[in-house]
């Protein structure tokens, strides 16, 4: 029994690792900023917004069920997280969320024209940034959490408070 228990930990531990390994660890964006983000997205009928590297998709499901004409993508290379989303989907009933777990490096991004990205490494938003670049088609907008990205159009840089983290909305 103790050992069904540590491999399942081990297990779980490997599948969490890759996402930390291949561009960020999990760290949920903070629930009172979800309005924030909704107001930048200026989501409409036919949008297709996705999140990369969705985490337990808390922010996809706030969205999804506030826009139902609206699709969502999450993409999500851990698969304890995905999991856990996925379940979320299903309870929350979200039939306008799609979700994938994979490297969203190795996904087709010429579908969507809003993103959601949050804890990317310098190198990784640069990586990111040119495949959005070459595969979406102009006035795709980017939604960036915390985090600045050098080397896209910055169009809002949207602060709130004292304690308030920057969210920065790009376009190309
Ligand atoms: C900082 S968290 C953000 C989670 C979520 N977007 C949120 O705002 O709450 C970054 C997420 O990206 C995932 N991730 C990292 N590299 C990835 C990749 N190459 N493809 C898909 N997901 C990835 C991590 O597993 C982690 O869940």
């Amino acid at each position: 029994m103790t050992w069904i228990v540590l491999i399942i930990i081990i297990l779980v531990l490997f599948g969490m690792s890759r996402g930390a390994i291949s561009m960020a660890p999990w760290v949920p964006t903070r629930r009172k900023d979800f309005s924030r983000i909704d107001k930048l997205a200026k989501l409409k009928e036919g949008d297709n917004f996705v999140d990369v590297g969705c985490g337990t998709g808390s922010l996809l499901v706030y969205l999804a069920k506030k826009y139902p004409q609206t699709n969502f993508v999450g993409i999500e290379i851990a698969w304890p997280l995905f999991l856990i989303t996925y379940s979320k989907k299903i309870f929350f009933g979200c039939q306008n969320i799609e979700l994938k777990n994979r490297d969203f490096f190795k996904c087709d991004f010429s579908d969507y024209n809003k993103f959601f990205v949050y804890g990317l490494t310098r190198k990784a938003f640069s990586r990111l940034s040119q495949k959005i670049k070459k595969e979406c088609d102009s006035g795709t907008k980017i939604i960036s959490y915390t985090f600045s990205i050098a080397d896209l159009n910055l169009i809002k840089k949207e602060k709130s408070g004292n304690n308030g983290v920057p969210i920065n909305l790009y376009a190309i």
